[in-house]
């Protein structure tokens, strides 16, 4: 990885969360509050500089749900988001999760690719989620986003 020495912690409650990555995923704050308290959250490090982000959610003993992910702009494509994948499959298998849920819309296209790569699969069409729970429509690649793809990966 080209210059970069990413190393992935856990988020410290002294911190201040980072919204701005957090949003660059899930771009409403209100939805990012209902989870963010109740998540483990850890983050990707580069020269003391956050990075990147993700946030796991226990759903009840045995799944748990990657609500968040995200990599700052200027440093995205270089590797970073497949490694806090692959940290949130470690962690989340290290503290006794079966199963970890991942959800993206339709029009994440990218994001369908990388977590395929990473051994996810698709189980379940949320039709019209992001239609019935955001204000403001979303683009994404020239695609509106209204549809949650939900995929699976067993631990
Ligand atoms: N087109 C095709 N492939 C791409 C592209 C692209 N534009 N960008 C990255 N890739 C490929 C990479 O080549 C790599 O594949 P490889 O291992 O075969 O080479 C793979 O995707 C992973 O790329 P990374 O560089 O690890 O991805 P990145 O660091 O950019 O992180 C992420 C991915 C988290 C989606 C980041 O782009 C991001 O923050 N996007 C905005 C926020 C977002 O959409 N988050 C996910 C929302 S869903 C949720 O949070 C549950
Ligand atoms: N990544 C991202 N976008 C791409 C890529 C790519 N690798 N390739 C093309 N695109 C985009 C183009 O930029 C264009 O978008 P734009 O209008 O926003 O610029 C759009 O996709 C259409 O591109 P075309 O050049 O018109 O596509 P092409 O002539 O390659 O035809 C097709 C697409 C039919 C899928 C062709 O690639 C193909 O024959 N693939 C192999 C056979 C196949 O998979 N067929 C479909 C199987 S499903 C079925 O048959 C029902």
């Amino acid at each position: 990885m080209e210059n970069l020495n990413i190393h992935i912690r856990p988020f410290e409650q002294n911190e201040a969360i980072p919204y701005e990555l957090l949003l660059l995923a899930d771009p409403s704050k209100k939805m990012v509050d209902e989870y963010i308290n109740d998540s483990l959250i850890y983050l990707a490090i580069n020269e003391n500089v956050i990075t990147g982000v993700y946030a796991l959610l226990p759903l009840n003993n045995h799944v748990a749900e990657i609500k968040n992910i995200a990599v700052h702009n200027v440093h995205q494509g270089k590797g970073i988001g497949k490694l806090l994948l692959e940290s949130a499959i470690q962690v989340a298998k290290e503290k006794g999760f079966e199963s970890l849920l991942i959800g993206t819309a339709n029009s994440s296209v990218t994001q369908l690719y990388l977590y395929q790569k990473c051994g996810f699969e698709i189980v379940e069409i949320r039709k019209n989620f992001f239609l019935d729970n955001y204000n403001e429509p979303i683009f994404e690649n020239g695609i509106q986003c209204k549809h949650m793809i939900v995929l699976i990966k067993n631990l």
